[in-house]
């Protein structure tokens, strides 16, 4: 949803506090974490959304991908999960398994069972997991935590949100959204496991606000700037092109003008490819703040363990502005 509206919307609701509550909304974390009595700290997420494919089983999968990322970019460790269901029922159960199964087939390559769900009958489909986790004390990631001279990593290249867009108007075929639609599919697991070896002093994942509107509530949260040099982010290579002609999806510009005071460029890259920076993600790749001499090592060793796009984008700075340079 848009960030403007989404601000409005939670304006003056009620917030019952409770000590056990260690992270709720204060900073825009993408889990909750509780403290349960016994003293394990619970990590708890819900996602889901309107297709973003065509082909049913894939967006199951994208679909858990995208929900179970909430908990590896918090270094938790899911158990289990319950399906979100709003399932036109105009159409066949069958195409509703294919969604489902899609699900199931990601959360079992995760390692984890989906316990059951809530189904209601909608007019627009949409799909996701509530995810169930744990993280250790001490060792959980949030948005807050990123300090000035801090390296900036992203695991997963930008430019899914024009791709599916793209694809739903028929401007471009299955063939060239294809490496998106594996990167949706591809857990966030393997990054967080590598990265766990790490100091990470922040950690997200990019999704619908894209890379700056994440960034910024890591910045926001840990009351510090970030610079990041545009030729040093990923790109998919079918988004460069797309860019051009400029037609992003609604988010894309609704990121764009919630972020207008907070964003300096000083590129002179073109508008259009800028924008790829505001894109909305589905299912994007973690994005972490971490000490800058142990970046080089974090990088390959993410890429030796099959996350191959992962980089360094950007670094931590003074201020709160987020400042793009070449
Ligand atoms: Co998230
Ligand atoms: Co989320």
């Amino acid at each position: 949803m848009d960030p403007a509206v989404l601000d409005r919307m939670l304006q003056g609701i009620p917030r019952l506090a409770d000590e056990n509550l260690l992270i709720g909304f204060a900073h825009s974390d993408d889990c909750a974490v509780y403290r349960l009595p016994s003293g394990e700290l619970l990590v708890q997420t819900v996602d889901f959304f309107t297709p973003v494919v065509d082909d049913p089983y894939d967006y199951g999968a994208i679909a858990a991908a995208n929900s179970l990322s909430d908990i590896y970019a918090m270094n938790g460790r899911p158990l289990f999960a319950l399906n979100v269901c709003c399932f036109p029922k105009s159409q066949p159960p069958e195409l509703w398994r294919e969604v489902l199964r899609g699900g199931a087939e990601k959360a079992g390559e995760a390692g984890i069972p989906i316990a059951g769900g809530h189904t209601v009958d909608d007019a627009e489909p949409k799909y996701g997991l509530v995810v169930t986790g744990i993280v250790s004390s001490g060792r959980y990631w949030e948005n807050a935590g990123a300090l000035v001279g801090d390296a900036l990593i992203l695991t997963k290249p930008l430019g899914t949100g024009i791709i599916t867009t793209a694809l739903k108007g028929e401007r471009i075929g299955l063939d060239q959204a294809a490496a998106a639609i594996s990167l949706m599919k591809e857990l966030n697991r393997t990054a967080a496991r590598v990265l766990s070896s790490f100091e990470v002093h922040a950690c997200t994942d990019i999704t619908g606000f894209g890379l700056l509107g994440h960034a910024w509530e890591m910045a926001s949260a840990s009351e510090v700037g970030m610079e990041f040099s545009y030729s040093q982010i990923p790109f998919l290579q079918a988004a460069l092109a797309l860019a051009a002609d400029g037609r992003y999806p609604g988010g894309t510009h609704a990121n764009r003008l919630f972020l207008a005071d907070r964003v300096v460029d000083s590129t002179g890259v073109p508008e259009e490819q800028l924008l790829l920076l505001f894109d909305a993600q589905t299912s994007g790749g973690l994005f972490a703040a971490l000490p800058v001499e142990q970046a080089e090592s974090a990088v390959s060793l993410l890429r030796e363990a099959g996350v191959p796009y992962a980089s360094v984008i950007g670094r931590v700075t003074e201020g709160t502005r987020l400042t793009i340079v070449n």
